[in-house]
């Protein structure tokens, strides 16, 4: 089964631990958490502290934080969020001049190293990185908000970064982020993507966080 990561920041701003709480509940593995800092990305949302408040929740249901940092000079911040509990630290390619000594900080501050390439960004920008990662994030939207429109051409994308994996023997995940939902879930999967971000396809609507979660999961089971 592949992993669901539901995206924290499409929940209740005001009880993140509680909405957490019950993502994970539901059983998924990991908690997906977008960090913007108002630059890179034209919105602001978290920092450490919350990633710290999150950290005891994630425990308890045994997952895993998946932090996204949609930041400028994201080295600068690696062992603040590595002290806070992040498990996996993604970067973008786009932020960082020197990606290869972002990388290193991050496996130094003792997290899994993770890359991640906004749509308009080529695959060529993986070639000197992809031997050292453990995750890389394709996003499927302009990231800095949740609820937008999945970019079709990102299929096809994932699809190139698993080849590329392949061909590395890299166990490496091969995330997707926005606008992930029941109706294109099964099509990212056949393409190689092994982790699915989902924000207001988990918490958006008025159905419980459970059943929206069971909507992902039975789109992934019935038509392996
Ligand atoms: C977008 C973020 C995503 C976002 C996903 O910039 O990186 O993680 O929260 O939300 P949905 O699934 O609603 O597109
Ligand atoms: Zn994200």
């Amino acid at each position: 089964m592949p992993t669901l990561a539901p995206s924290i920041i499409a929940s209740d701003p005001g009880r993140f631990a509680a909405c957490a709480d019950e993502a994970l509940g539901a059983g998924v593995e990991w908690l997906h958490v977008d960090v913007m800092d108002g630059h890179f990305v034209p919105n602001i949302t978290i920092g450490p502290d919350v990633v710290e408040a999150l950290r005891p929740v994630a425990d308890e249901h045994g997952a895993q934080l998946d932090v996204h940092l949609m930041i400028e000079e994201p080295q600068q911040y690696v062992d603040a969020f590595a002290e806070a509990g992040a498990d996996n630290l993604t970067v973008h390619v786009e932020a960082c001049t020197h990606l290869h000594r972002a990388a290193q900080r991050i496996r130094a501050a003792g997290c899994n190293v993770g890359v991640a390439l906004n749509p308009a960004t080529p695959l060529g920008h993986l070639d000197g990185i992809l031997p050292f990662v453990d995750l890389v994030l394709v996003m499927s939207v302009n990231p800095g908000f949740s609820g937008q429109s999945y970019i079709p051409e990102s299929t096809a994308k994932v699809q190139r970064v698993r080849r590329q994996l392949n061909a590395l023997g890299s166990s490496a995940h091969l995330e997707v982020d926005g606008g992930v939902a029941p109706n294109n879930a099964m099509e990212l999967i056949r393409a190689g993507a092994d982790v699915l971000v989902a924000g207001s396809a988990v918490f958006g609507g008025d159905q419980p966080v459970a059943q929206n979660i069971e909507a992902l999961r039975n789109a992934l089971t019935l038509k392996v």
